[in-house]
C-alpha cells in the first residue's frame, strides 16, 4: 500500500486527511514538531495508526530526516502558521513557516528523490487567502493573486514555488487552493468555531456575549472533510497541476449568527453580540467565492455538506462538548 507523509498533523486538516488516507489503508507517517507536543495525545487518540515523526517544516535536516525514514509515495504540506490575524502580529515567522518552509518542503523531495524524480507525489496547501483584493468575482485558478496579510504573501511564495518545482523539475506537485473550510476540529481561533462554542455556552446559560470584529466579511465555507477528499484526488491525478477547491456559495459572518443562534432556539442574537475593534484586521479581505468547475471536472470532487449543514453540525457538536464539560 502506498505510503504518505503528512506536515500539520495535529491541525484540522491533518486529522481529517489522516482518517481518509488510513481508511484506504495507507502506511501513515505525521509530522510533528516540538520537544513535548500538546497536541500529541489528540493525535493519538484520534488517529491512533498514525506513526509520528518529530520534525519542523523549517528545519530541513529534519524534513530529509523524516523522508528517509518515511519513504512516502505522498507529501502532504498542510503545517503552517494558518491564522490570518496573527500574521501581522509575528509577520516574519509566518513569512519562514508558511512561505519559506514550503521550499524546504520542495528542496527535500528533490534531493531524497535523485534521479527518480516521480517516485514522490506532493501537496501543497494554498489558500483562498491569496486571492485577498479580489480581482474576478468568482475566483478561479486564473485569477490575478493579490494578497492582503503577511500570511497571504506567504502563501503565495509557496504557491509559485510548487509551480517552480513542477516546471523546472517535473515533480509531481500540485497546489490546492482551498477556500475556508470548517469542522468541529476548527481552531477555535477561527470565526466559525469561535461562534459557535459561543453560542453552545450561551444557550446553555455559561456565557452571555461574545465579542467579534466586521461582521461583513464574506466567505465561501466548506466541510474540511470534503476538502482533504480533493487533496487525495490531486495526489491521484495523472499530472500535478492547480485547483480551486470551493462550494461556488458565499456567506457574510451575519448569516453565520443568524444560523448558529436559531440552531439553539435564539432568533434575536444582537444582545449576545458585542463589536469589538481589536478584532478588525489592517486589512480585509471582503468576499470571497470560488469556481470549483476545473475541480469538479478534473477530479470529480464536489462537496457534500451545504452552508447549514455545517453550522448546524459545529453547533451540535460544541453544545454536547460544553454540556459534558459543565456536567463534569
Ligand atoms: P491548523 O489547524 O492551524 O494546523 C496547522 C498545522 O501546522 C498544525 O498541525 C501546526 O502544528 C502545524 N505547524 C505550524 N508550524 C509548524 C512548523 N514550523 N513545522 C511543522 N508544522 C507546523 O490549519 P488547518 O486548518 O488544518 O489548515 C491546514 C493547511 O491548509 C494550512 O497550511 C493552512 O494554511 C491551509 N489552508 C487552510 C484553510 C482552512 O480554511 N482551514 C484554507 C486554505 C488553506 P502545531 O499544532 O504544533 O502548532
Ligand atoms: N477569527 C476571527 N475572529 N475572525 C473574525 C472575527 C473574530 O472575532 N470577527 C470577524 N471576523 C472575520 C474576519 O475579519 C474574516 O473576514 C472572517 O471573519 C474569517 O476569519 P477567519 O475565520 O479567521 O478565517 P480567514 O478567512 O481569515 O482565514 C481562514 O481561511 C483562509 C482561506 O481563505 C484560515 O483558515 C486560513 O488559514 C485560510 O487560508
Amino acid at each position: 500500500m502506498p505510503t504518505a507523509l503528512i506536515t500539520g498533523i495535529t491541525g484540522q486538516d491533518g486529522l481529517y486527511l489522516a482518517e481518509l488516507l488510513l481508511g484506504k489503508g495507507y502506511d501513515v507517517y505525521g509530522l510533528i514538531r516540538g520537544q513535548n507536543n500538546p497536541k500529541r495525545a489528540l493525535v493519538e487518540k484520534e488517529v491512533p495508526g498514525v506513526k509520528l515523526l518529530t520534525g519542523d517544516i523549517t528545519d530541513l535536516s529534519s524534513v530529509m530526516r523524516a523522508l528517509n525514514v518515511s519513504q512516502p509515495d505522498e507529501v502532504y504540506n498542510l503545517g503552517a502558521i494558518s491564522f490570518v490575524a496573527y500574521s501581522w502580529e509575528n509577520a516574519h515567522l509566518t513569512t519562514q513557516v508558511t512561505g519559506n518552509a514550503v521550499l524546504n518542503m520542495l528542496e527535500a523531495i528533490r534531493l531524497y528523490a535523485g534521479t527518480d524524480i516521480g517516485k514522490v507525489r506532493f501537496y501543497q496547501a494554498s489558500s483562498s487567502e491569496m486571492f485577498g483584493k479580489v480581482q474576478d468575482v468568482p475566483q478561479r485558478e486564473s485569477t490575478l493573486l493579490w494578497p492582503r496579510s503577511p500570511y497571504g504573501v506567504a502563501k503565495v511564495y509557496g504557491h509559485y514555488m510548487t509551480i517552480n518545482y513542477r516546471e523546472s523539475y517535473g515533480m509531481h506537485a500540485s497546489s490546492g487552493i482551498l477556500f475556508n473550510h470548517e469542522s468541529p476540529r476548527r481552531g477555535p481561533e477561527f470565526v466559525t468555531r469561535k461562534v459557535t462554542q459561543a453560542v453552545a455556552r450561551i444557550s446553555l446559560g455559561l456565557q452571555d456575549q461574545i465579542s467579534l470584529g466586521n461582521l461583513d466579511a464574506k466567505r465561501d465555507w466548506g466541510f474540511a472533510g470534503d476538502y482533504v477528499d480533493a487533496m487525495w484526488r490531486m495526489t491521484q491525478a495523472p499530472e500535478g497541476d492547480d485547483y480551486v477547491v470551493a462550494t461556488g456559495e458565499t456567506h457574510s459572518i451575519r448569516e453565520l449568527l443568524d444560523l448558529s443562534f436559531a440552531r439553539v432556539g435564539i432568533e434575536d442574537w444582537d444582545k449576545h453580540v458585542y463589536i469589538d475593534p481589536q478584532f478588525f484586521r489592517p486589512a480585509e479581505v471582503d468576499l470571497l467565492i470560488g469556481d470549483p468547475a476545473k475541480a469538479k471536472e478534473k477530479l470529480g470532487w464536489e462537496p457534500t455538506v451545504t452552508f447549514p449543514e455545517l453550522v448546524n453540525m459545529m453547533v451540535d457538536s460544541d453544545v454536547a462538548q460544553q454540556s459534558a464539560q459543565a456536567g463534569a
